[in-house]
């Protein structure tokens, strides 16, 4: 049992808590699913980007999915071994490109013909062959929040069967270019199956009408997206979802590459606000907290649900109250209409389910800074990151003031 009241004595709030001995076992469930497959589960480290958080994973074997190369050198600061990250994304700079491509990373996932182009010209440079991976955009609708689904044709994401197989060939041709994998990710939060299924079928059949035209993919990459239980979510258990996936696979010897982020690390993260006080509008009862969208801004982005637990001796009746931070936007509020009981300044509130696009999310949003972090492992507390200052937020500033 976390002793949250001792955590918010020692390090103060609000406070972003880590249970790595939580995310230890979501690693091993999902890697124990895919058993009998050669497979990386290449951590999304968008989900969670803390050094200590990413060395963890790298501790248990993972490799990792970037997105900028800020992420890739996090990565490998972490201790990632390079042959295990992958650089995705639908826009990479030269600059990225190029650096990825000298850290010699496992591949670069391409997310548009033009794309392709840059990355050919730049191994050309460099005068070094560039293995590839081409996202392939399945026209799957992947039954969650529209802001986090990726998989359709009306999203940025990926590109269509047709221009893929076409990319294939020109890589396949190009001097500089090996193709070596096939990537999909058709969103996130995902609870249901069939949408991934059909996905991996789609992308499976263009494995194999690759090898028809003599192009020999290794790694079938089917992203991340597994999701969560936030309030009362039925999830998909790793076993059918590597089962699905596998069934697909029938008589091709290609290695897995999966790239969770939110269920390794979502329900494995609290975030620990403090109660400043409680205020009436007319009808209206309102619990203000010293954390704010700045810190988690899930609920205001996505009117995400995240539960709340109250830490307080408190014993009266609860009822309906919005909690809100202190920053100035009517949308800056961790829950709508939530039931608590009547709370004192300095009593706690938990919220549960932070581990995953929490923290990363953050902001300096109003002069804030951002939140400490804190890890726990096997039971023992530690600092890993400290809370930011004043005087960390205007570092960048100060010497340019124009007087
Ligand atoms: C390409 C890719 N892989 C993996 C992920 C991780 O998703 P999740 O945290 O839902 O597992 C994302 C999330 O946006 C992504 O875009």
């Amino acid at each position: 049992m976390i002793n949250f009241k001792e955590l918010a004595a020692t390090y103060k709030t609000p406070l972003y808590i880590y249970d790595l001995d939580y995310m230890t076992n979501q690693y091993k469930k999902l890697k124990e699913a895919f058993r009998g497959r050669k497979s990386i589960i290449a951590y999304a480290i968008k989900a969670n980007s803390n050094l200590s958080v990413v060395n963890h994973f790298a501790s248990l074997g993972s490799g990792a999915d970037c997105v900028s190369i800020g992420e890739v050198r996090r990565a490998l600061l972490a201790g990632v071994a390079n042959y295990k990250i992958i650089f995705s994304g639908v826009g990479k700079s030269d600059a990225e490109i190029r650096e990825a491509i000298q850290k010699d990373i496992l591949y670069i996932n391409l997310e548009s013909e033009a794309e392709l182009g840059r990355v050919e010209l730049i191994a050309k440079e460099l005068d070094v062959v560039c293995r590839i991976s081409i996202r392939v955009n399945p026209n799957i609708d992947p039954q969650t929040h529209p802001y986090i689904s990726t998989g359709l044709h009306d999203n940025k994401f990926g590109v269509d069967i047709n221009t893929a197989k076409r990319m294939y060939i020109r890589a396949n041709n190009s001097q500089y270019l090996e193709p070596v994998g096939i990537h999909f990710h058709i969103g996130s939060q995902l609870t249901e199956l069939k949408p991934i299924y059909e996905s991996a079928e789609i992308v499976a059949d263009m494995v194999r009408s690759l090898m028809g035209i003599k192009i020999e993919l290794k790694f079938f990459d089917i992203g991340g997206g597994l999701g969560i239980t936030y309030k009362d979510e039925v999830t998909i258990e790793p076993y059918d979802y590597a089962q699905a996936i596998l069934s697909t696979l029938k008589g091709l010897d290609l290695t897995i590459i999966c790239e969770p982020g939110r269920f390794l690390t979502a329900n494995g993260g609290y975030f620990l606000t403090k109660v400043l006080y409680e205020k009436q509008n007319g009808e209206k009862r309102f619990v203000v907290v010293d954390g704010g969208m700045n810190d988690l801004l899930r609920p205001s982005l996505y009117n995400a649900y995240h539960k709340i637990e109250a830490i307080t001796d408190s014993k009266t009746n609860e009822s309906e109250a919005d909690v809100v931070g202190p920053v100035c936007e009517s949308g800056d509020f961790f829950a709508k209409n939530y039931m608590l009981p009547k709370l004192e300044h300095n009593d706690l509130l938990l919220i549960h389910s932070a581990g995953a696009y929490g923290f990363g999310m953050g902001s300096n949003y109003n002069t804030r800074g951002r939140s400490a972090e804190v890890a726990i492992k096997d039971g023992k507390a530690k600092l890993i990151r400290r809370r930011e200052e004043f005087e960390d937020l205007i570092a960048l500033e100060k010497e340019f003031l124009v007087k």
